[in-house]
């Protein structure tokens, strides 16, 4: 069985594994991130100006297909859907995130989407918004996985910061027009920051920068047969109290001086695992992985497994990166021998794809999908008049090779293709 292999696999290559219980974290370290270096493997292509736009009833960004619990996407009958966070066009660009919810589209050829409303009936849904998350379909019933963003009936508030996970229940319809859902009227909060493992919202009020526990990706790793989710947190503990460990900061070369305030960044790669495959609780289990003195935020994680390799996925921010180190708006990866496992970043830096010098905003929330095909949005792109454009649509699709921990672009599809 897969399970027993492992352990042979580890002796042969000298790989530690351990389980998904296991208290080992593997770190994105500043040397790593020291190396960041753009060329023409890892950086996007600009995006056009004239880029066409998906629909003109609301903006587009977080998006992720229907997939199934191995990861793949998923179609029904014939259908292929995605999931995006939207807000009516009507509210400025800037102030989206306090609007979102979870919308759905639906397409015969994986690219022309039809705009198919929210997801959830009124007011079913955990906070004030819905943040990303990912959706499941397990026999005819659709799991879906999402960030309650914000209190209760919090209303528009920005500066209301909470997150926790939560998880909804229902099912999809179609016929030969469209697709349609119903059900997700049992909404429950299923995971929230423990302050010790993951930095709670009350921990996280004396930092500069943006808190986060958000974002559930939902699989079953191979491996174990359990299902698991993976989302963005912070260390647990009160911001600032964190002291940067060696292992943080890597093999530095000499004369790299570690600001003081880096230890306000402690992002990280959260999991969370189900009782069973009737997924009632869900166990906080230590990070897979933390870039603790290197980045506040790993954004919407998700994975993919091939060849036995894991290879784990994160967004991130320029602006989020720790004192002295900068990286670019996009896509960064590791790749380990298992789901909890001394994970490598890909291409000894760990970026995969970052946005152009002179495009630092053009796209973002970058989604690999198993076949290596990579979709994101477009944000806000320069025009020729020295001007910018606002996405809110889905960006071309970029592809990807991948070969052990090395990613290469390798071409540039169509707008939105999520086969
Ligand atoms: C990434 C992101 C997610 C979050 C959403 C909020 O673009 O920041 O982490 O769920 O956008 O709009």
């Amino acid at each position: 069985t897969p399970a027993s292999a492992s352990p042979h696999e580890a002796s042969r290559t000298g790989a530690r594994q351990y389980t998904a219980d296991d208290d080992h974290t593997a770190v994105w370290s500043r040397a790593d991130a020291l190396k960041l270096k753009q060329d023409r493997t890892n950086t996007a292509p600009r995006v056009s100006p004239d880029f066409p736009v998906m629909t003109d009833k609301v903006w587009v960004w977080d998006t992720w297909p229907l997939t199934k619990l191995n990861t793949q996407t998923a179609t029904y009958k014939g259908w292929h859907v995605i999931f995006s966070l939207t807000a009516p066009r009507s509210v400025p660009f800037g102030d989206r995130h306090w609007y979102a919810k979870i919308g759905y589209f639906y397409s015969r050829d994986a690219k022309s989407w039809k705009y198919g409303g929210d997801l959830f009936p009124a007011g079913t849904s955990f906070g004030s918004r819905e943040w990303a998350g990912s959706t499941a379909l397990i026999g005819d019933k659709v799991q879906s996985f999402y960030t309650a963003s914000g209190r209760d009936n919090g209303g528009v508030d920005p500066s209301d910061a909470l997150q926790r996970l939560a998880q909804a229940t229902g099912k999809i319809h179609a016929d030969k027009n469209r697709v349609w859902f119903s059900g997700f009227r049992d909404h429950r909060i299923i995971a929230q920051a423990d302050g010790k493992l993951y930095q709670t919202l009350e921990q996280s009020q004396q930092g500069p920068i943006i808190y986060a526990f958000r974002d559930p990706f939902v699989f079953r790793d191979p491996r174990d047969r359990k299902i698991h989710l993976l989302f963005e947190g912070n260390t647990g503990g009160t911001a600032g109290s964190y002291q940067c460990t060696k292992r943080d900061l890597g093999d530095l070369p000499a004369g790299h001086e570690v600001p003081e305030d880096s230890k306000y960044y402690t992002g990280n790669i959260g999991l969370a695992t189900a009782d069973g495959d009737s997924m009632e609780n869900w166990k906080l289990q230590p990070p897979l992985l933390s870039a603790n003195c290197v980045n506040q935020q790993t954004e919407r994680p998700h994975l993919i497994i091939r060849g036995g390799k894991y290879y784990l996925f994160t967004i991130s921010h320029k602006f989020t990166f720790a004192p002295g180190l900068s990286g670019w708006d996009g896509l960064y990866g590791f790749v380990g021998p298992g789901l909890r496992s001394e994970y490598q970043p890909l291409n000894g830096s760990a970026l995969v794809l970052g946005n152009p010098e002179d495009a630092p905003t053009q796209q973002y929330s970058h989604y690999v999908m198993p076949n290596g095909l990579v979709e994101s949005f477009i944000d806000t792109v320069p025009t020729a008049d020295g001007g910018t454009r606002f996405g809110g649509t889905l960006a071309r699709t970029l592809a990807l090779s991948l070969k052990d921990d090395r990613t290469r672009l390798a071409g540039q599809l169509d707008y939105g293709f999520i086969p």
